[in-house]
């Protein structure tokens, strides 16, 4: 049973949101992500029900939903945290101790089968090479790079944010104090 069944208040009106983002997508069936994305922003994740609802409303099987769902990995059927970390496992980070790295975010917020914190402030993934190997190891916190990263690090990183989030939303989006030279920002790509 998915966590939307509880006693949300505001559930029917995100429902509501939905059917308006459904009735302005579904002239094409190629829209499925963007209603997918834009159902994402309003549920926060996307359980079975609101795939299942998405399947009714716009003639796709649900099959097909899910497919879509599971495929990309932008989509999440479960509850993510406040704030996202990406620990980058591609071969220069990895040689650079990038595992030992995202094995402590693990370790310091308790995951064992999942990837999102107990208390829904972090949820921690790994991904492929970000591109910028030279600042190896590589991690991202809600799109921000963080370069050469130890794992010294880690406990810090998450303090900086946790009081962050602790200062309220409003302070959430600032950016948290990065000691010099030891995390730099990527240059922008190509
Ligand atoms: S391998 Fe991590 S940024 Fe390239």
């Amino acid at each position: 049973m998915s966590e939307i069944n509880g006693p949300d208040k505001g559930l029917d009106q995100k429902y509501r949101r939905l059917d308006q983002i459904v009735d302005r997508f579904s002239a094409g069936r190629g829209q499925l992500i963007r209603i997918l994305q834009e159902a994402q922003d309003v549920f926060g994740y996307l359980p079975e029900e609101v795939q299942a609802y998405i399947a009714g409303r716009t003639g796709i099987p649900v099959s097909e939903v899910n497919g879509v769902v599971t495929f990309y990995s932008l989509f999440s059927t479960r509850p993510r945290g406040r704030h996202g970390i990406n620990v980058c496992l591609g071969t220069a980070c990895y040689v650079q101790g990038a595992r030992e790295v995202i094995e402590d975010f693990r370790r310091e917020l308790g995951l064992k089968d999942g990837d999102t914190s107990g208390d829904g402030l972090f949820t921690v993934k790994s991904t492929r090479c970000l591109g910028a190997c030279g600042l190896a190891p590589v991690i991202t916190v809600d799109g921000e790079v963080h370069g050469r990263v130890s794992r010294r690090d880690v406990p810090r990183i998450l303090r900086q944010y946790r009081k962050l989030h602790k200062a309220g939303e409003a302070a959430i989006d600032q950016k948290p104090e990065r000691p010099a030279g030891d995390q730099e920002q990527i240059p922008a790509g190509p």
